[in-house]
């Protein structure tokens, strides 16, 4: 609901901080830290920050319209304990978050990048994963769903290395008309949605993350190329732009998948 204007809240993070983020100076206030990546124009962002007025709750996505938009949205909301940033989630993770100082990590329709050529900027690897492992508190979780089989045959591969497993069957119990707008506009072309949530492995280390990562598969799984008219949908009917970048200097395709960095601990 809009509130006054007195009340609007300021969620953008415009200025990312160098080096290890601070999340209660980020926020103002000590809070369990909850992070939707990929958030588009933040729907879902928004229904946690709604629903946890007790959690701190970051919306990141790499294009700066869709943040502009979700922004917009929190602030006429007074949602004080959202913040809304342009970054890549791989890059937050790798960069910025602190070791174990995350409580919920949430990823609601990854890109599926149809595209052969452009699968390397595919979010979910196994890298990712182990990044997401270090990221969370212990029994911390992280919450995916997807509406490409393709992803969610692959990610049902490699998720269980590093977090204890579950699917959840129909619709999230708290939003049963979606969380999200790209699965309310998959829902009504009557396309299936998958959904799982895990809960971080207890006693594996980075170290061993990381090493079973390196064993696991990158995400070249072909995503169906039939599907990718609901990208089309996605950017015709609205503020969010589903993006499989054309090739250009500006986006050129990755070689190979990089391996995270080794922390010195
Ligand atoms: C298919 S849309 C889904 C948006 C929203 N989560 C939803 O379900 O409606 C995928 C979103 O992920 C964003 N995205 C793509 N690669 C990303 C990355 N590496 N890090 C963060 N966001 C990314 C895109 O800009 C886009 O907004």
């Amino acid at each position: 609901m809009v509130v006054d204007e007195s009340l609007w809240a300021r969620t953008a993070l415009k200025r990312l901080p160098e080096g290890l983020w601070n999340w209660d100076e980020l926020f103002a206030r000590p809070a369990p830290v909850v992070i939707d990546i990929g958030c588009g124009n933040g729907r879902s962002t928004l229904h946690l920050a709604v629903n946890h007025p007790e959690w701190n709750v970051l919306g990141v996505d790499i294009l700066p319209v869709v943040i502009r938009y979700a922004t917009r949205r929190a602030n006429q909301r007074g949602l004080v304990h959202a913040r809304l940033a342009v970054i890549g989630g791989r890059e937050l993770l790798e960069r910025h978050v602190p070791l174990h100082s995350v409580t919920e990590l949430h990823c609601y329709h990854p890109q599926p990048f149809y595209d052969q050529r452009f699968v390397e900027r595919r979010l979910i690897t196994p890298e990712f994963l182990s990044l997401a492992h270090r990221a969370l508190v212990p029994g911390g979780r992280l919450v995916l769903q997807t509406d490409n089989p393709g992803y969610w045959k692959y990610i049902s591969q490699v998720v269980p290395t590093f977090f204890d497993w579950h699917e959840q069957s129909g619709t999230w119990p708290d939003s049963p008309q979606g969380r999200t707008r790209r699965e309310i506009i998959a829902r009504s072309k009557g396309l299936p949605i998958f959904r799982g949530w895990g809960v971080a492995r207890y006693g594996l280390s980075w170290d061993e993350a990381l090493a079973q990562a390196r064993q696991l598969p990158p995400p070249t799984f072909d995503a169906d190329r039939r599907l990718q008219a609901l990208d089309q949908l996605e950017r015709d009917t609205g503020e969010s732009p589903a993006t499989e970048p054309r090739p250009s200097a500006k986006h050129p395709p990755r070689r190979s998948f990089r391996k995270p960095p080794r922390r010195r601990r």
